[in-house]
């Protein structure tokens, strides 16, 4: 079962930033997930919450604020002293410091009061790094991820957390059955990890911080897990 890291190793660094990331990397993630939203200026840039203020000094939200805006805050005293002036990083920032080999798990962040197109320009962003096939696609919004695999046949990664009826179904009616299905550990069973097997999708399951719980995902034949802790497995 593959770890992904989850935010970077935010379980030891915060969440969504570059030291998240180079942890990770040094710790020998193999995968690492981040979220992308776009700036009022439209850059793309790696947050995962819609407003400030949880993890960084500053009030509002993310689609008001240009990038210049977002650089001036602190998104690592939360955490600790140690990351006092850690900043929110955009994606290209990830790519300079993540190597090419580690497989890219971006979640886009898209809301029904912010339509503008997110994907496009994630899709041209990673297509330019010349990382489109080490890296999976995945939201929340079904419709953003449909649009994407529609301009480009992308891996997507369908997020979910519900606990839908017929989940096969549901991914096979609407044309999302390309990828993967990215279910919430509260949410998946045995029985639905097979159907998705058997339907040539794989089964990631967010977000998964204890021992106990990585074991049960690996003997239920899970093919990855995304976690705080790349080291879950031996810490
Ligand atoms: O991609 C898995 C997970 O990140 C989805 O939920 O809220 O942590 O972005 P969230
Ligand atoms: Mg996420």
């Amino acid at each position: 079962m593959e770890i992904i890291a989850h935010r970077g190793a935010s379980g030891y660094a915060p969440e969504n930033t570059l030291s998240a990331f180079k942890l990770a990397v040094e710790m020998g993630a193999k995968a690492i997930e981040f979220d992308v939203q776009m700036t009022k200026d439209g850059e793309i840039i790696v947050h995962h919450d819609y407003f400030l203020g949880r993890t960084v000094n500053g009030k509002g939200f993310i689609k008001n604020k240009t990038l210049a805006e977002l650089k001036e805050l602190d998104a690592g005293s939360w955490f600790s002293k140690e990351y006092e002036g850690e900043k929110i990083p955009t994606i290209k920032e990830i790519f300079d410091i993540v190597p090419k080999g580690v497989e890219l798990h971006i979640e886009i962040k898209k809301l029904n009061i912010d339509r503008r197109e997110i994907e496009k320009e994630v899709f041209r962003l990673v297509s330019e790094a010349g990382r489109i096939e080490s890296s999976v696609f995945s939201s929340f919004d079904h419709e953003c991820l449909k649009q994407l695999f529609e301009l480009h046949p992308v891996k997507i990664g369908v997020l979910v957390s519900s606990n839908l009826v017929e989940p096969v179904k549901y991914l096979v009616d609407n044309n999302l059955n390309k990828y993967s299905f990215n279910q919430s550990v509260a949410f998946i069973k045995p029985e639905v990890v097979k159907n998705m097997h058997d339907a040539g999708l794989k089964v990631f399951i967010h977000s998964v911080n204890e021992i106990e719980i990585a074991k049960q995902m690996e003997n239920w034949g899970i093919d990855a897990i995304f976690s705080k802790y790349p080291d879950i497995m031996t810490k």
